[in-house]
């Protein structure tokens, strides 16, 4: 089914779903972009965390166990597998496979989130979660032209059973009765005269560069206690600061004194945590201003803690 983007596609697919107080499962972080369509719907979400290889798969069967036992198994599974956003880590193959195995002992639904498949710039495409269920039904596919076309379009689509996307189209069509048919017009013509892929393929040259960029900034400017991800595709980098570094507060200071600008990385769970972490897009803009940009960041970091070291929150290792 085409969709008004991929956001459409989520609030689609938790909108079919989930009833007021139906329990979900989600990546911590999870999309910020979700979060409104999970408090919308009345979701309770429960986060499992992501690793250097994605989604702790291992603790999926703990969640479900203990739910299960607290009389609330999930609804649904929202993940996004490839250069996940915001966290910037993909889940490796082993987990992928496991994961299709624990959605079919349980009977999991799981919404695949990929508008970052293609936006690789190193190693080899993995499959996606879609493909291993082949055709099992345990899987809704969600993606967008917004990553290797462009976001202004608002087309994305979804890939699911007949049943379900019968249902959703009803969603659909209160919603918004059909998705743009000037964009899907110019999207069928862009696709009849040029190759996307080598679009996606010089987009991925300009992009690996800029990663490259803010990873060398990171290493020279960030203080020696904080951590980031090295994302393999995707636009964004998730960075950890130390943990008596609120990022909702350096916002503050580094939009309004510095004038730089990233996501604090609260926005991304509802449980409140998140608090010392942010996202950092590196697509968006060149080298030399990414640079400059992580170098200001630098400089409000470095601020915020002289003010937390004078307010005497750095006991014993103010030196
Ligand atoms: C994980 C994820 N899903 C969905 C979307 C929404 O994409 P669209 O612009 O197609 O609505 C985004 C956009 O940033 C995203 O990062």
């Amino acid at each position: 089914m085409v969709t008004s983007g991929g956001q459409q596609a989520i609030d689609l697919s938790i909108r079919t779903f989930v009833n007021p107080g139906d329990t979900i499962l989600a990546e911590g972080p999870t999309y910020p972009g979700a979060v409104p369509s999970f408090t919308t719907y009345e979701a309770r979400v429960e986060h499992i965390p992501l690793d250097g290889d994605g989604l702790r798969v291992d603790l999926v069967e703990e969640a479900l166990a203990r739910l299960a036992a607290e009389g609330r198994p999930p609804k649904l599974l929202y993940t996004i597998p490839n250069f996940h956003n915001p966290g910037g880590v993909t889940m490796s193959l082993e987990r992928r496979e496991r994961l299709i195995e624990i959605a079919h002992e349980h009977e999991l639904l799981l919404v695949e989130d990929n508008p970052y498949g293609q936006i690789r710039f190193e190693g080899d495409p993995l499959p996606s979660l879609w493909e291993l269920d082949d055709g099992a039904g345990w899987v809704i596919y969600l993606s967008t032209f917004s990553k290797i076309l462009s976001p202004g379009l608002r087309v994305g689509w979804i890939a699911a059973p007949a049943a379900v996307l019968r249902k959703m189209n009803l969603g659909k069509q209160a919603q918004d009765l059909c998705t743009s048919t000037l964009s899907q017009r110019f999207i069928i013509e862009y696709l009849r005269r040029y190759d996307w892929r080598d679009y996606v393929a010089e987009l991925n040259v300009i992009y690996r560069a800029r990663r490259d960029a803010l990873l060398r900034a990171l290493e020279e400017e960030m203080p020696p206690e904080a951590t980031w991800t090295r994302p393999g595709g995707g636009l964004f980098v998730w960075a950890t600061l130390p943990s008596y570094l609120d990022t909702t507060h350096l916002l503050a200071l580094a939009s309004d004194k510095h004038e730089v600008a990233f996501v604090p990385g609260r926005g991304a769970f509802l449980d409140g945590r998140g608090g010392n972490s942010m996202r950092l897009n590196f697509s968006g803009v060149p080298e030399p201003m990414l640079t400059e940009g992580v170098r200001r960041l630098g400089v409000a970091v470095a601020e915020m803690t002289d003010l937390h070291r004078a307010l005497g929150g750095l006991d014993g290792d103010a030196e």
